[in-house]
């Protein structure tokens, strides 16, 4: 890849952040034509990610669909948080410094719901250069205020009250964190997902929900048998990774080894991909590539071949934070012109949902008022 951008780290009160959040931006007209915008860990360039202070912000924000990244605690309650470890986003290191593993992380599920409630929520910090050094240093800063980690019943609650409250119909965006990871511990979160997602009412694509995960045989179990089990027709969501993220490990002659993404990328890993899921969420990079000629930056075919294939293209992670953007295209605005407009992705995965749905906006403002001017 020839920039490396993706970073894998990535009490304000509801009623503040409500309160703070919203704008008279009123919802676009032309939604079959504009792609979604996707909360990624809710309003996460603001507010601490995946705390429900951070979702209240991005429904504020008016995103389309909000994430929720996904993992179990010991005593079985999902958690809403990215990684597996606690290490990066709370305070565990000082409330409970003997609950390490041998490898130095604190793994959420060797924790029940109750210790987690314990915890502040700040950051993400890099946990090796100590507590109080930001992964982004312009966001909101590390320790102040209160936040929590949130169970998924809380942010499903959560978003169906203001749903119910102010009458939008905002989505929702779980991922199923690491299956081979909880499968090895004896649980299966991919049942506990369905079954919590079927008890607040998201059985279909008609109750506006995407899953997604990174594993692919995971996503074929979910749609070959737990969903015709529990009579749910979800839509799924393939993401896809580089291998050497370590996004999925894999068992060869014993060794814990990476799982090889390469094949999605290719015709035949689309077509069955096509098989099973309904779109895929590829790392933004993946989608372009340099033009020989030097005029810089340009889509290469997976857009278009995963979209004949009748798949949704939903990229992650549209940030605009310093250095988040790479340097050959420029600004933030230019990124999302290249990637809604050339590369006409159906989707983008943000953690400045307002930034995104306000260039969505006003590139259907600017292309409305050429089409009134045409009609003259
Ligand atoms: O799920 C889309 C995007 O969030 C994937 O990356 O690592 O932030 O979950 P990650
Ligand atoms: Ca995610």
């Amino acid at each position: 890849m020839y920039f490396k951008l993706k970073n894998r780290f990535p009490a304000v009160s509801l009623f503040t952040a409500l309160l703070l959040s919203f704008s008279p931006v009123p919802a676009s007209a032309d939604t079959e034509l504009t792609p979604i915008v996707i909360a990624h860990r809710g309003a996460s360039g603001y507010l601490p990610e995946h705390t429900l202070e951070a979702k209240a912000l991005a429904y504020g924000m008016r995103a389309d669909y909000i994430e929720q990244d996904l993992v179990l605690s010991k005593d079985d309650h999902l958690i809403v948080m990215h990684d597996i470890y606690l290490d990066k986003v709370t305070d565990v290191a000082e409330k409970f410094p003997a609950r390490a593993r041998e490898d130095g992380h604190f793994y959420t599920i060797d924790f029940t719901l109750n210790e987690l409630k314990r915890l502040q929520v700040a950051g993400p910090f890099v946990p090796a250069l100590g507590r109080n050094t930001p992964v982004y240093p312009g966001r909101f800063p590390l320790w102040k205020s209160r936040f929590a980690l949130a169970t998924f019943d809380e942010e499903l609650e959560l978003i169906q009250g203001l749903n119910h409250s102010l009458g939008y119909n905002t989505g929702i965006y779980p991922e199923i964190k690491k299956p081979y990871f909880h499968h090895a511990e004896g649980k299966d979160i991919s049942r506990a997902v369905l079954e919590t997602l079927k008890r607040y009412g998201y059985t279909s694509a008609q109750q506006k929900v995407f899953l997604q995960s990174f594993d692919a045989e995971e996503l074929q179990r979910i749609e070959s048998t737990l969903m015709p089990e529990l009579k749910m027709d979800l839509p799924l969501v393939q993401l896809i990774a580089e291998t050497d993220w370590e996004e999925k490990r894999v068992k060869v002659n014993g060794e814990w080894t990476n799982y090889q993404y390469d094949w999605m990328r290719t015709p035949e890993g689309l077509k069955k991909i096509a098989g099973y899921a309904a779109g895929i969420g590829p790392w933004f990079p993946m989608l372009i590539e340099e033009v020989s000629s030097g005029a810089g930056l340009a889509p290469n075919t997976l857009t278009e071949r995963a979209q004949a294939l009748g798949l949704q293209v939903h990229p992650y992670t549209f940030r605009a934070d310093p250095q988040q953007v790479p340097e050959s295209i420029g600004s933030f605005e230019d990124l999302l012109a290249l990637f809604v407009n050339r590369v006409k992705v159906d989707g983008l995965f943000t953690d400045q949902p307002d930034k995104v749905r306000d260039y969505i906006l006003s590139r259907s403002i600017s292309s409305q008022s050429i089409s009134n001017h045409a009609e003259r």
